[in-house]
Parts: C-alpha cells; structure tokens; sequence
C-alpha cells in the first residue's frame, strides 16, 4: 500500500496555533525562527547593481564559473582541503538556499535507491524539512535519538541491519540543529563507511560551520580522501552571512548524485539568479564579515551564560545561535513565557517525532534563537529566566510570583 504522504503540520503552523488568543506579557521578542538579524554586509547592494543587466538571463543550473570557483576556494580554504578534493565543475551545484536542496534530496534518494520500504532517517530533534522531505517522498521517516548531546549514535544505525537495509538517504546535521553539537572527524568517517557499506546516500547539512565557539567545526569534505561516493554536503550562506533573503547556499559532493540532482532542478527548481550567484560569489570570497557575525554571536552567548548562571539545564552550545533548554514542559513553558514575559520560543516537541503513545524525546524541551542584537535580546531573555524561576518579570526581588 502506497505510504501517505500527507506533510504533518509545519513547526511555526503549529506555534501558531499554540499562542492563538495568547496576548504577549510584555514588548515581544520572537526566538522561535533561526532569521539571522545581524546586517549583511554593505557590499552586497553594490555587487547586485554591477550585475543587473543579468537579470535577463535564466538562471544557469550548475552555476556561474565565478560561483563554482568562489565555493571551492571556500571549501578549500576554510576546511583545508587539498586541491584535487573538490572539482568545481563537476562537484558543486547552487541551491536556492539549502532548504529547497534538502527537501528534493529525499525524492531523488528514493528513486535512485529504490527499496521495498524505504526509510528517510534523521536526528531527533530535526530541522523539519528532513522529516518533510522523507513523508512527501514516501518513504517511512525515521528519527534518531540525538540527544542533548546532539548527533544520533552511529554505531546503533550501523548494528540495526534491518534499518540499514532500507535506507535510501540518512541526513545528518553538523553542527547540529537545535543542539549546537560539533561532529568530530571520526564520526563524519563512520557516517561516511556507512553509506558505503549500505549503499545509501548520506548528506550532511553543514549551514550552522561558520558560526562556532571556541572549537572551529569541520566537515564531511576532510573524509573524503578515497573520493565522495554517495556523500553530499550543504551549505548556506543565510547564518554565515546574515542573507537569509537571499535564499543562497550550494551543495558539494559525489559528481554522480551532483549530476542526477542537476538533471531534477533542470526540470523543477528555479535556479538562482546570475546577480544572486554574484552576491554569493562575493560572500563566500569574504571572510572577514562571517568572523564579524562569530564574534557578535559569541558576545551574546557571553550574555547568556550570565543571564542562565545557575540554571542546571543551560548548557552554552558549541556551535549554531540556539539553545536546546529542557523547562520541563516545552509547550506549557512556550505559552507561559508569551504571556509572561513576551518571549515567544519554539516547543521542542514541534522538532521531535511522537511515539506510539503520543509523546516526543522533545517534549520536555524549548529551543531559542538568540537572532536579536544583544541589546534587544538581553531584556528578554531576563524576563525569561524570571518566569522559569517562578518569579514575576519585572520584580527585581526574585520573589515567586
Ligand atoms: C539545520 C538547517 N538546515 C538548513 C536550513 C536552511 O537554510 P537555508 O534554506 O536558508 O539555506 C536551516 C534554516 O533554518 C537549518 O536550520
């Protein structure tokens, strides 16, 4: 019987819906969508106008010859990486931001690797798309248990023949979405041999390694010594560069699936514009501006560790701008903390797949996106910390409310 590929609710329908008739305690702060808030840079209005006569054109699929060399040279600059790693005609492919990407991976996955019952898997707690993207493919997805920690355990994927068995795609997020976690280069290696040794394809979304703490992430590309085969990697340029207007990322990777998914977006996908591929160009050619937003994400995780001192569930994460906070109750602390305090967070059930009996591994979790300059964001999130204290926002004698 054909699986039903009916999308679930989408995470912010769902928030919606929460906080319907719910009336903010005070000055809203929204810190449930990762928008990057932080300026682009300046010079991305002067590399649009140069280019505006291309306009004109449709865009060219497999990407200027000046963004395919701007993305190598990144790759190559900022993981290391020798010269024969990346070819940039045959290996890279512009994505209209890496959403659009992800989501058509899982069709393309399921078609070429085609199994009785197909499995999608994924972290939990995921970014939605994965799970989107694995039901409008009609294959079963499945979430694995990521933890506080933040990366599934490979090594019971790898035990699990039965799941491996039926694996058309296994998307892995590093660093990780919600948690922040950094994958280290033994665990892209074993992601790497399991794709192989199942034959599956793994790609690995890598849109949160430019904005890291003290530990500079790496990626799935330093794994690649004996080629790419059946591995991709994504990329974005929407939290590096603070362009998720844009819509600019690109995927890297094995030339065979770079082709096949060139052939699909030839038929479905918009392509990114010339003057968009331009502005892309000039970013990934700049890194001084994503240091600039590194050290402005850092100044506020400063802030936080203040502000959550003594709060046993904080932990700063190592990468990314979220916090994964275990409130007890994430749906009853997110309506809380709206009426309360005006903060609106994301419930981390939205981000976690229900069990058999109705409940979520994220159900006892809020994430936030700590997207706002610090100025804004420090009020906010002191009124927060208020209100999971059981004190009344704006009482400075932290007495229980
Ligand atoms: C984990 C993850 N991957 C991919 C994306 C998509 O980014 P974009 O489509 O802007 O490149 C996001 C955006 O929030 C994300 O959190």
């Amino acid at each position: 019987m054909p699986r039903d590929t009916h999308l679930s609710p989408h995470p912010f329908d769902r928030l919606r819906a929460l906080l319907a008739g719910v009336a903010p305690g005070a000055e809203p702060l929204d810190l449930s969508i990762g928008e990057p808030k932080h300026a682009a840079p300046d010079f991305i209005t002067a590399v649009l106008a140069a280019n505006a006569r291309e306009w004109t054109r449709y865009p060219p699929i497999l990407g200027t010859e000046e963004f395919r060399a701007a993305a190598k040279a990144w790759l190559d600059r900022r993981f290391a990486l020798p010269a024969d790693r990346v070819d940039a005609d045959t290996m890279i492919l512009p994505l209209s931001g890496s959403r659009e990407g992800l989501f058509l991976l899982a069709g393309l996955a399921v078609a070429r690797r085609p199994r009785p019952d197909p499995v999608v898997a994924f972290p939990d707690p995921f970014y939605a798309v994965y799970e989107g993207a694995a039901v409008a493919a009609g294959a079963e997805p499945v979430g694995l248990d990521a933890g506080v920690a933040g990366l599934p355990d490979l090594d019971a994927l790898g035990a699990d023949t039965g799941l491996c068995g039926r694996l058309c795609l296994l998307y892995l997020c590093a660093p990780s979405n919600p948690q922040g976690a950094i994958a280290d280069i033994g665990y892209l290696r074993r992601a790497v041999e399991l794709a192989r040794a199942h034959d599956f394809l793994l790609v690995v979304d890598e849109c949160y390694v430019d904005l890291y703490d003290a530990e500079v992430p790496g990626s799935v590309a330093q794994v690649t010594g004996d080629g790419w085969a059946n591995v991709l990697a994504t990329h974005s340029l929407s939290k590096r560069s603070n362009v998720a207007g844009l819509r600019a990322g690109f995927a890297v990777g094995d030339p065979a699936w770079i082709e096949a998914f060139r052939s699909l977006r030839l038929y479905g996908s918009a392509g990114m514009p010339v003057p968009v591929q331009a502005v892309t160009a000039a970013l990934l050619n700049d890194d001084a501006h994503a240091a600039h937003n590194r050290a402005l994400y850092r100044a506020k995780f400063d802030m936080l560790d203040r502000v959550f001192a003594g709060l046993p569930a904080y932990r700063r994460p190592a990468a990314g701008f979220f916090v994964w906070l275990d409130v007890g109750d994430g749906e009853a602390a997110t309506r809380r903390l709206w009426a309360e305090a005006g903060v609106k967070a994301l419930p981390g059930r939205y981000l976690s797949q229900p069990r058999p009996d109705g409940t979520s591994a994220g159900d006892p979790f809020i994430r936030l996106a700590l997207v706002h300059a610090l100025e804004l964001l420090e009020p906010g999130l002191v009124r927060l910390r208020q209100v999971l204290d059981g004190a009344a926002p704006g009482r400075t004698d932290g007495a229980a409310a």
